[in-house]
């Protein structure tokens, strides 16, 4: 199995997931304060890890889309992003390390995300674009403002109150989205 660039920014870029990946996932996922608004709103145990993993690897074999393995620069594993489904869209999704918060760069690949979103549309379900967080976390929300997303209301997701957010008119935001770097299926 080979890693393939889904994608790529100024400062960072997201790849395919491999089965070796599940030590730094799982670190990703083991800090309380990054979990707070994620899942069960705690840690998750390595078994959680490893069915989260098998699940980013079985989306991108069938569907061609999961939320992505994020790396800096470097080459260092910083995070994941990209798309989950929730009432019967994609919906956007992005988590990264701690150390990493506070320097724009989940607005930096949310940006980048709806662009590919908008250029990979299966035309069918799924074509729509949402985003949601729980009511209260502020942080998420503003990114999603400063990607253009409008909140639309407030509306529960897997029993927990979220605010529900959409993009406004996706044509027109298209054209005002800085264009990223993009390319699909490189190998590195
Ligand atoms: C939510 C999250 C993705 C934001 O990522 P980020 O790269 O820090 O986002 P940005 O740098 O664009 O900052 C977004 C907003 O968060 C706030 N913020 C970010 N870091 C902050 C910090 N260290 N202190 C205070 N506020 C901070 C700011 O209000 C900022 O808005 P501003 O640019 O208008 O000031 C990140 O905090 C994270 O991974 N959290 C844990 C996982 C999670 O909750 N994922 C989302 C689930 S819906």
């Amino acid at each position: 199995m080979n890693r393939r660039v889904v994608l790529t920014t100024r400062r960072l870029a997201l790849t395919t997931w491999l089965p070796s990946d599940l030590d730094e996932l799982a670190e990703l996922h083991s800090d309380p304060e990054t979990m707070r608004f994620v899942g069960h709103g705690r840690p998750d145990t390595v078994d959680e890890a490893r069915a989260r993993l098998a699940g980013y690897l079985d989306e991108q074999d069938s569907r061609g889309w999961t939320k992505w393995r994020m790396v800096d620069c470097d080459g260092k594993m910083i995070g994941r992003a990209g798309f989950g489904e929730a009432y019967s869209r994609r919906d956007l999704a992005y988590t990264l390390l701690r150390e990493r918060w506070g320097q724009g760069l989940a607005t930096e690949i949310g940006v980048a995300l709806v662009d590919w979103h908008l250029r990979h549309r299966p035309y069918g379900l799924f074509d729509d674009l949402c985003a949601h967080v729980q009511v209260g976390h502020r942080n998420s929300a503003r990114v999603l403002e400063k990607i253009g997303f409008a909140l639309v209301d407030q509306r529960p997701c897997k029993g927990v109150p979220c605010d529900y957010f959409e993009l406004p008119v996706e044509a027109d935001l298209h054209d005002e989205l800085q264009t990223p770097q993009s390319v699909d299926a490189d190998p590195v």
